[in-house]
């Protein structure tokens, strides 16, 4: 079929969507939606089958639903209208949810349902539940959808009215406000404030105050209670810098900000955001809490290395970090490093909003590009021992290529990759893509990987050969699996054969090229885009960190706009 996309943004769920109905075989096109009119043209152009909303801020045109089959993916139950839908479920402790499939109508979110699936509720942000349960459900439910057209234009299946299969499930909320979100530091137990934060991130965050001044509050995590401490009272600092504060029967840490006055109006690092107040509070230690942490599997063979840096984002003191934590893993006597990441994202490059903060953009993107490439070599030079990079979340950037960095790279069924860099602003990027990548799939696979600059669902990345596996239906799943994996790596008997293989194909390929030359001719394009005439890398970035409203879509999404489009109909006519 042809799916047009109609979206407020193509954010994880709609690139997921996107890549698992073109793996489906559907021809899928993108239209954010920004005006009546331009949304009434790209249907126009494309002339859907069906049109898919999977992330909308407002109603569907008329004009479009009551001439083309329109289906609205909600994220929250049958029978759950409104715009808060996963906010609330949060917030009230709901121990199952779901998304159901509905067909646009004149009211919001009540049309009749095409489908619907439900999941156990977690405890985690809405922004996690949105990215794993949520675009899993919906997947789900819009296959089950689609795989109706057809029997619903021959009138042999007719959609449930909303009324009559909502039962007592759900009822329209209105969007949640900040008066409902407010946290009464004086009564809310460390349960409540968790549930109120979790409800809010990634957006819009809890309106608080931090050392006396009004910002918006984000990951959250429950930490150790503080003897005597005020409720309230902000009472220390984790080495990774999130600071700690007291509730009435415990504490929360708290590890991103937006200030709601100053220069920076967006989502920072608390320890950057009031870098002297966090400073002076004492150090309380909390190894689960950070964001990085090493452990062994019980036979010493198998080390696991996590970074879950908050939505995957790597600044230059967090590249510092993981660089010495990475030497110390390697120098353990395990025979196998598996890279965890973090538990959402495995890595998304370098820190956007760390850079637009800084009093020199320019100087900041460079330290961090180079803090990230000396993971990546440290990676790529760690000859002692098997590195596996196993992917629990998506990656997108320079977190894609810090993966290829490994010997092996696995990934979670649905993890979705983008391994490329010009949708930031024609960024040419580093982190050694130049070797790795066409290392991996050949030099003309590379050069179209970069160019398409489309999301790649994992199970195709291993078809095009650019990771070595896919597996586990879910987290745990998969957790246990590349425990098993790493450990038959660990434990085979052809391991010191590998090791050699491993060590003598760097030794080759070094002397092909030297790993510093590749470097050196990456970082000769970046500083053109960090320092140079071209502001494209900084115009988008402002807006990626500022998240400006969409114009217009990107072409490479807009199948309908591009130059000499027809629907194939129309070819067909041309032809005869
Ligand atoms: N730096 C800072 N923040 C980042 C980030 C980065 N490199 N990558 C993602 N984020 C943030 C987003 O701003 C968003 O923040 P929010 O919590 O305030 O909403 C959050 O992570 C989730 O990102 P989002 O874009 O909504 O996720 P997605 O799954 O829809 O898209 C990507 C994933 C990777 C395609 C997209 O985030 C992206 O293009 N990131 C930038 C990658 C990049 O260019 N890195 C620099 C070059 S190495």
């Amino acid at each position: 079929m042809r799916v047009l996309f109609l979206t407020h943004a193509f954010n994880s769920l709609s690139q997921r969507l996107f890549a698992e109905l073109r793996a489906d075989g559907h021809q899928v096109s993108v239209e954010f939606d920004i005006a009546d009119a331009v949304a009434e043209e790209a249907v126009a152009l494309f002339r859907p089958d069906v049109i898919v909303c999977p992330f909308l801020k407002r109603a569907v045109p008329a004009s479009i639903w009551r001439e083309h089959l329109t289906l609205i993916v909600h994220p929250g139950v049958v029978g759950d209208r409104g715009p808060s839908a996963l906010d609330w479920a949060i917030h009230e402790g709901r121990s199952e949810w779901g998304v159901t499939v509905l067909q646009a109508e004149a009211e919001m979110d009540a049309g009749p349902v095409w489908a619907a699936r439900r999941f156990p509720m977690r405890a985690a942000t809405k922004a996690s539940l949105y990215r794993n349960e949520v675009t899993a459900a919906a997947v789900a439910a819009v296959r089950e959808a689609l795989a109706r057209v057809d029997a619903w234009r021959a009138g042999r299946w007719v959609p449930c009215p909303a009324d009559e299969c909502a039962g007592e499930q759900g009822d329209w909320r209105p969007a949640m406000r900040q008066a409902d979100r407010s946290i009464d530091w004086t009564r809310d137990g460390t349960a409540t404030v968790m549930a109120k934060l979790c409800a809010a991130d990634g957006y819009p965050g809890v309106a608080d105050a931090l050392f006396g001044e009004a910002c918006w509050l984000f990951d959250a995590q429950p930490g150790p209670p503080s003897e005597g401490a005020t409720a309230g009272a902000v009472v220390g600092r984790r080495a990774d810098g999130a600071v700690l504060r007291a509730t009435v029967d415990g504490a929360v840490w708290i590890g991103h900000v937006r200030r709601s006055a100053g220069a920076h109006p967006f989502k920072l690092p608390v320890q950057i955001a009031f870098a002297q107040q966090v400073a002076a509070l004492p150090l309380t230690a909390d190894a689960d809490a950070e964001a990085i942490g090493y452990r062994e599997s019980a036979d010493g063979h198998v080390g696991f290395l996590r970074f879950d840096f908050y939505n995957g984002a790597m600044s230059t003191a967090q590249c510092e970090a993981l660089r010495v934590a990475l030497e110390q893993a390697l120098a353990r006597p395990t025979r196998v490093l598996a890279l965890e990441g973090g538990r959402d994202f495995w890595s998304n490059g370098i820190h956007l909003n760390t850079v637009e903060a800084a009093r020199s953009v320019a100087d900041e993107s460079w330290a961090n590009i180079n803090a990230m490439n000396d993971v990546c070599l440290t990676l790529l030079l760690a000859t002692d021992k098997l590195t596996v990079a196993a992917m629990r979340g998506n990656a997108g950037a320079g977190g894609c290529f810090l993966a290829l960095a490994a010997d092996v790279v696995w990934a979670r069924e649905g993890v979705v990759l983008n391994p490329h860099y010009r949708n930031m602003g024609n960024l040419y990027g580093s982190e050694y893509w130049t070797y790795l990548l066409p290392r991996r799939v050949g030099t003309g696979a590379a050069g179209a990987i970069m160019a398409d600059r489309l999301p790649l669902l994992a199970g195709r990345a291993v078809e095009a050969g650019l990771i070595d596996a896919c597996f586990g239906r879910d987290l745990s799943a998969f957790e246990r699996e590349v425990a098993a994996r790493a450990g038959a790596l660990a434990g085979a008997g052809d391991y010191p054969a590998r090791l050699a293989c491993k060590r003598a194909a760097r030794a080759a390929d070094e002397a092909e090229k030297p790993l510093a030359a590749y470097r050196e001719a990456e970082l000769a394009q970046m500083r053109r885009n960090f320092y140079g005439f071209d502001p494209s890398y900084h115009v988008a970035r402002y807006h990626f960190v500022n998240k400006s409203a969409q114009s217009w879509t990107p072409r490479h999404l807009a199948l309908h706009r591009e130059t000499g489009w027809r629907v194939p109909e129309d070819e067909a006519e041309a032809a005869t």
